[in-house]
This record gives C-alpha cells, structure tokens and sequence, in this order.
C-alpha cells in the first residue's frame, strides 16, 4: 500500500535521476512497476487524437553537442518571446500525426525510419482535488521518456506493454501539456534484438489515456476459479493509498456481493462459493463483475475456466481439447500498420474463427489489450508470448531483466482474461546453456506470477533420426507444453516427402506444432512444384496436415500465419516487395488455396470429436 506508493515514486524517481546523466545505450535500468488493473474499467480521460510530432534523428532535442542531456530539450516546448529568440523547433507549427498508430504506415517519410519522433499534445484538464492521476500507455516501441508540462516523468524500455506514471503533481487545472521521446531503434542488447521478421513499426502504437483515481484506490485484482474447484471463486487484492477497510465484490449474474476485509497493509485474498458458468470456446461465458472500493466501481468482464495439462494432453475445465490454431501478427488488414484498436481485433479474430480455429498464437509478443478482450468474447483460447526472439544476448544480465520486465508487465495486464491459457517464453533460441538458463529464470518468474496458466515456448532446435525428427531440447523439460516450429516443404525437404516425415518425442508432454507453412503470392498460380504459387503453398498445407496427424504426442497447431505481413526481411521484387508472404489470406484478407486447406482440415477435426 503506502510501500508500493513509494515504490513507485521511487522508482520513477530512479528512472528519472538515472535517465538524466546517461545515454540511451546506459538507459538499461529496467523497474518492474505493478500496472493499475483494467485502465479501460475505470474513469479516464482519452488523450487518443492528432498530435504534433517533430522527427529527430540525431536526437537533438534531447542531447547538446557534448552529447549530454538538454536541459531545455524539446520537451520544454520553448515558444519565442522576442523577435531575437532562436528556438529551432515548434510544436504549434510541426505536423500532425494520429495517436494510436506507428509512423511508418502514416507518414510516407517514415516508412523505414529507425529513430526518434517527439510526440507532443496540449490539452486542458479539469483536475479535482481529491483525485490521483495516472498517466497509461498501452505501448511505444521501443522505449519512450515521458515529460509532463516540461518535466520528466520516466521513461519504459519495450515495444509491447503497457505502463503508467503517477503526474498528479505536475498536472494543472486548465492547459497542460505532454510531450513523449520515442525511440525505435534496434539495438543489440533489446528485446527483440536487431534482427526480427517482422516490421519495426515505430511511436506510440496504443492508446494513451488519465486516468482519475481515488487518492486510495484498488490498484490490482485478479479473480478465477480455483484450480481444483470450478465452485470456487479465488483472487487477491492490492490497494494503494491509506487503507478503506474494505473491498465489495460482486457478480450480479451469480448474485454475489462479498465484503473483502483488507489486511493492515492494504491487501487482501479471498475466496467464495458460486457456481459460475465455465467458459470456453463453445459457450464463452463472460460475467459483469464489478469491484467497489472507496467511491470507485470498477467494470470488468472475466471468464472462469481451468486449464491443465494431464501427460500428453491438454485439459480445459477438465476435458480434453485440440487447439485447432492460427498465428497472427498484430497488424491490422485495415491500415496495413501496426493494429490496435477493436475493431482491428474483431477484424483478426472474426477471421481466425472462419478459419475453424478455437485458439491464436499471438506472436511474437504481448499484442493490444483489445485483442485478448474479443478473444474472451469469441472463445478464441490464446498462446500469449514476448519477443525473447532468435539470439538474444542470453548472457547479459540488463538484457534479462528487459525480458523478465516485459514477461511481468504482461501477465500483470492480462491476467484476468480466460482467453489466455499459455505464457510463451521464447521462439527459436538457440540450445545453449545461458539461453537454458535464461528461460528457466523467466519460467520461474511466471510462476510466481501466476500459478494458473500453461507455459510454452517455441522451438526449432529437433534434430534427424535416421526416420524423421527427434524431438529433443533442454528447453522441452522445463516448459508445459513443447511448440515446435518446423518448415517441411519450405525450409528443407520436398512437399511431397513430408506426409511421411515422422516425430519423436520423449517428454510426456504436449506438442504444438507452432509454425509450419510456405509463402504464395496471392493470385499466382502454376504447378504445385512452382515456388511462390498458390499451388505450391496448398501442396505444402496438404503434406503437413498429413504428418501432423501422424504425431501422437500432438495436441495443436498455429499454422505460419493468418495473414501475408510486413517485413524487411523479405525483398523480393514483384514476390515480396517487403511482405512476408506465408499468410493464409493476402494483406487484404483474400483468401489463397490453403486457407481451404486448412479449413477442411479443422472441420474435420471438429466433426470427429463430436
Ligand atoms: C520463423 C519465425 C517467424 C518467421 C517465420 C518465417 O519460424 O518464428 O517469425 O516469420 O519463421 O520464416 O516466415
């Protein structure tokens, strides 16, 4: 209560004294902040809408020419007050960009642009006295510094969370301004690390919002049923602020109202009898619930499930399932940029059940919050993951703390949502020891995080028997669930061959198959033996279905990918012209013969269980 208060000014106090005096390269401090839960359930006011931006790739807003901090960077918002004065930027006269949305697909300019753009909005706020005010991002990539009418607020490192600071100091009643320092270069010692296959959309990609809180409010909750008792309803409390007594919780649905006594220190776990609905992907019942504290009701809406894994199989609410999956990128069909708002979402996932899917991959990190809401509401059960990508500096302690900050702020946002029922640790990390230890460190976190989830990571690490792959990786003894990502048809073999292809596995564990596919430019046709043709991709879909209901141990799949997507990996004039073209449907969601393929496949699948 009054100690994370403290931590949080602390911390942002940290960040701010050490951002200060050092570069970007230095700026590795990474401060595990606990979120407030559920920013959307609570009063706020919206800061989304035209900002002005100024785009500075030397950074010259920021360091003087000793390369050390202004003190009267652009963050200032200088305005000339005598005819004499030389201010070389103006956020009254700079253009216009729209908040939410990554610069590269807005502005011609910037379509490869690796640097900063100055964010700036001024705004007037009516600010009421016994209120707190919490300023929430729901992501910038890849680190931004946030200042407040001039002065710095903090400053968060990774392309795909969430976070806040407290400005209730440094907010005015009537005119105020924000300005925000955003930074997508790649660096080495990220996370991801310089090279991804997937495209470097740049700025403030989420919504950015006040919110107005209590001077104590509820901070956080998390709410499911018991692991070992679906009659069970569980969850815990954190307030923040002088301590109120209680908390009431209630489900109207279910007719509950319970009075939580809060602990001295302002926290609290509780449990109650009920009977809740179970959700899932056939009834994917949601309740109201709503937790009032201190003048303050906060909505939400949860889904209670159980997930576990029983040998080779996984288990939702104690029954077997097969997770009949697609992979998405988070990048809207409507912009061709980075996606984010709810109807990007609903466009996404309204495609991923037409495909027959009952589950997503989310890759290759935490996508909005809008996504896992519509993946509630649809019964899309969900592979959640951060972008512990390719090589990673596995040995390096900042970089580990990055990742570990990253795997928190996104099991912090997103706990409560039924629709998750895996965290994923990495993808394609190569079999070393600092990468075993690395991840083991990071599953250890999400375990003390939250008990109740499956975790996975994928992995492309099996190796050839003489009659197939062997599935064998350090990795696969420390995770729930073993992905594998294998590209027979495209990366090695002939289509042909890979009916026959078999696996091996020795851990008793499940296996996703959790990318396979082939790239075809939508519209080209020719010979099934022809790369880049429909045919070609349909015949590569056709063989790996086949192998993939040979493997026993195989409980799901997230074929490679839902959609063609942007990436500077892939030039190919006239083929690529920089998309990543093993979607299932083309960047304006028309669909290529494997979607077909596919479909059946899972229709299949669907009818058998029945
Ligand atoms: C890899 C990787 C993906 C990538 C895909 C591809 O398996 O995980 O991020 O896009 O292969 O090569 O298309």
């Amino acid at each position: 209560m009054k100690s994370k208060l403290f931590c949080f000014l602390l911390c942002s106090l940290s960040l701010l004294s050490h951002a200060e005096g050092t570069n970007k390269q230095e700026t590795d401090k990474t401060v595990t902040q606990s979120l407030i839960q559920n920013p959307s359930g609570r009063e706020s006011t919206s800061l989304n809408g035209l900002w002005s931006y100024v785009v500075d790739p030397y950074e010259n807003g920021y360091y003087n020419h000793r390369y050390q901090p202004h003190t009267d960077g652009y963050f200032k918002n200088d305005k000339v007050k005598s005819p004499s004065d030389l201010i070389e930027y103006n956020f009254d006269t700079a253009d216009k960009i729209n908040v939410p949305g990554d610069w590269n697909t807005q502005k011609k300019e910037l379509y490869l642009y690796e640097g900063t753009v100055w964010y700036h909005k001024e705004f007037t706020f009516q600010k009421q006295s016994k209120k707190r005010y919490v300023v929430n991002f729901g992501a910038v990539n890849y680190q931004a510094i946030v200042y407040v009418n001039g002065v710095k607020v903090g400053q968060h490192e990774g392309g795909f969370t969430s976070f806040q600071f407290e400005i209730t100091d440094l907010l005015k009643q009537g005119d105020n301004f924000i300005t925000v320092k955003a930074d997508n270069r790649r660096e080495r010692n990220q996370v991801p690390t310089v090279n991804t296959d997937w495209w470097n959309y740049g700025g403030i990609t989420r919504e950015v919002s006040i919110l107005a809180l209590p001077k104590s409010h509820l901070a956080d909750y998390t709410i499911q049923v018991a692991k070992d008792n679906t009659n069970l309803i569980t969850g815990k409390l954190t307030v923040d602020g002088k301590n109120e007594g209680k908390v009431t919780v209630v489900i109207p649905e279910l007719d509950i109202k319970k009075k939580i006594k809060l602990s001295k220190n302002g926290e609290a776990s509780f449990s109650f009898k009920a009977r809740p609905t179970l959700w899932s992907p056939e009834n994917p019942k949601l309740y109201a619930v709503e937790f009032h504290y201190n003048g303050e009701v906060i909505k939400d809406t949860i889904g209670f499930r159980t997930i576990e894994t029983d040998g080779e199989d996984i288990k939702l609410n104690g029954k077997s399932v097969y997770l009949r999956g697609i992979s998405i990128h988070e990048e809207s069909p409507l912009t061709n940029g980075r996606a984010w708002s709810e109807e990007d979402a609903r466009l996404l996932l309204t495609w991923a059940k037409e495909l027959g899917s009952n589950f997503v991959r989310l890759a290759h990190y935490p996508h909005n919050e809008n996504m896992l809401r519509v993946a509630d509401e649809l019964g899309l059960m969900v592979w959640s993951e951060i972008p512990v990508y390719w090589t990673v500096l596995f040995d390096d302690e900042n970089v580990y703390n990055k990742a570990e900050l990253q795997l928190t702020e996104m099991i912090s946002r997103d706990k409560n949502r039924a629709s998750i029922i895996m965290w994923s640790m990495a993808n394609e990390t190569p079999n070393e020891t600092a990468r075993l230890t690395f991840i083991t460190n990071l599953i250890k976190k999400t375990r003390s995080l939250d008990d109740t989830r499956l975790i996975t990571a994928a992995m492309d690490t099996q190796s050839n028997s003489k009659n197939g792959m062997v599935i064998e990786d350090p990795l696969a003894s420390v995770v729930d669930i073993i992905g594998i990502n294998s590209y027979c048809g495209w990366y090695f073999a002939e289509p042909e061959t890979c009916s026959d292809l078999t696996w091996e596995s020795s851990y008793n564990k499940p296996v996703i198959m959790s990318e396979l596919g082939a790239g075809a430019l939508q519209g080209k046709h020719g010979e099934s033996n022809e790369r880049w043709t429909e045919e070609y991709q349909a015949s590569v879909y056709k063989h790996n279905l086949a192998m993939v209901e040979n493997i026993s141990s195989l409980r799901g799949l997230t074929p490679w990918i839902l959609k063609d997507f942007r990436s500077p990996r892939r030039p190919l004039k006239n083929i690529q012209d920089f998309w990543n073209r093993k979607g299932l449907l083309s960047e304006t969601g028309v669909k290529k013969q494997a979607w077909f393929i596919l479909h059946d496949f899972y229709k299949k699948i669907e009818e058998a269980k029945k």
